[in-house]
């Protein structure tokens, strides 16, 4: 009985090992390219990817705008990245995705007191219940309608700073989504629901939003120079799951630490999609371990990524 016990703990942490080696492994952006003279936003860059991500544009001398909710965090984090990098050009800038008004502001306030924009990185996310300051469903507020909204206002800057690039933190939870239009219309959200489960159904939903954001905004943006992509980080251990209920990070606890990698590895595709040469053919495409991935027929709908657009240019006033 002891060694039937033995072998299977043998066998399974072989199984486990040869997992971490392949599955699990996450490649490096490869990229040298250095930024100095460039300016990049990141959105949610006061932990998590987003920072990671800060960290690994400063060091190339980038001018690194953090674009974060929370004052104290954010500078505590400008510090970190300054001293880390070596670099003094990171600087934060207040960004509530969840206000309309604090997008517009932000805008406002960037193209005022800076003069490029070379890569947006929109990173922020969340997977919580409540509404936004404007009644909108937090998630897709946050998720989708903010950075959506935010992008188009910086669309010009972007333009005028050619070659330039947009990049969207989605992930692969995109792929159990679907939009529903008649649910955004009647509660503003992608989804119902507050437990935990109906929370990563509205994320997935979320998520499916940025996807096909990424690809109706390649096509408006065909012939200008600036060309955007939507990313899977990777099963990555940060904040993200900090709303969610007391029973649901008990179960998932064991998951994140044994098959979860650090921000780090979860920044190397956002680096990859936002520096590497010769991916300007994939715009709108969606990438993963730094390459350019195959994705669901739903992530792939055209006519729904127009309507989502056109639904979201209502919403933010824009139309
Ligand atoms: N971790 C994963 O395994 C995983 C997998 C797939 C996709 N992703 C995606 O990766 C991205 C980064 O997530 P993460 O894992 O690094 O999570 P995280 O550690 O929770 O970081 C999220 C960041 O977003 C910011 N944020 C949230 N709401 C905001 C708002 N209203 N306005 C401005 N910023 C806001 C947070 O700011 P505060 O600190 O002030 O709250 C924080 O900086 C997200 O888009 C997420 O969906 C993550
Ligand atoms: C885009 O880049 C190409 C190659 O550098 C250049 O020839 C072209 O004029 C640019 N187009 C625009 C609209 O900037």
């Amino acid at each position: 009985m002891f060694s039937f016990v033995l072998a299977c703990g043998a066998v399974t942490f072989g199984i486990y090992v040869t997992l971490c080696f392949t599955v699990l492994k996450m490649p490096k952006c490869k990229s040298t390219k250095n930024l100095r003279g460039k300016t990049v936003i990141v959105t949610g860059a006061n932990t998590g990817i987003g920072k990671a991500t800060a960290l690994d544009l400063a060091k190339r001398g980038a001018r690194v705008i953090l674009a974060c909710r929370d004052q104290q965090r954010a500078e505590a984090a400008a510090n970190d990245i300054k001293r880390e990098s070596g670099n003094d050009e990171v600087v934060y800038l207040h960004l509530d995705l969840a206000s309309l008004q604090s997008v517009r502001s932000f805008a406002e306030n960037f193209l005022k007191t800076e003069s490029r924009l070379d890569i947006l990185i929109n990173n922020a996310g969340l997977m919580m219940a409540g509404k936004t300051e404007d009644g909108i469903g937090m998630i897709f507020g946050v998720n989708h309608l903010g950075h959506f909204l935010l992008t188009l206002l910086l669309l010009d800057r972007l333009k005028d700073c050619a070659p330039s690039r947009v990049v969207n933190v989605a992930s692969l939870a995109h792929q159990y989504g679907h939009v529903d239009f008649n649910c955004l219309n009647t509660h503003k959200e992608v989804g119902v629901g507050t437990s935990s489960f109906a929370l990563f159904s509205v994320y997935s939903n979320s998520k499916l939003c940025n996807v096909l954001f990424t690809r109706e905004l390649a096509k408006r943006l065909q012939g200008t120079n600036v060309t955007c992509y939507s990313l899977h980080p990777g099963a990555i251990k940060t904040e993200i799951g900090r709303h969610t209920s007391l029973l649901w990070r008990m179960f998932s606890a064991p998951i994140i630490m044994l098959f979860f990698t650090d921000a780090v590895s979860g920044a190397q595709t956002t680096l990859h999609c936002a520096l590497q040469d010769g991916i300007e053919h994939l715009s709108g495409s969606y990438f993963s371990k730094c390459a350019v991935q195959e994705t669901s027929a739903k992530a792939k709908d055209d006519a729904v990524a127009k309507k989502l657009w056109e639904v979201s240019e209502r919403m933010c006033g824009l139309a």
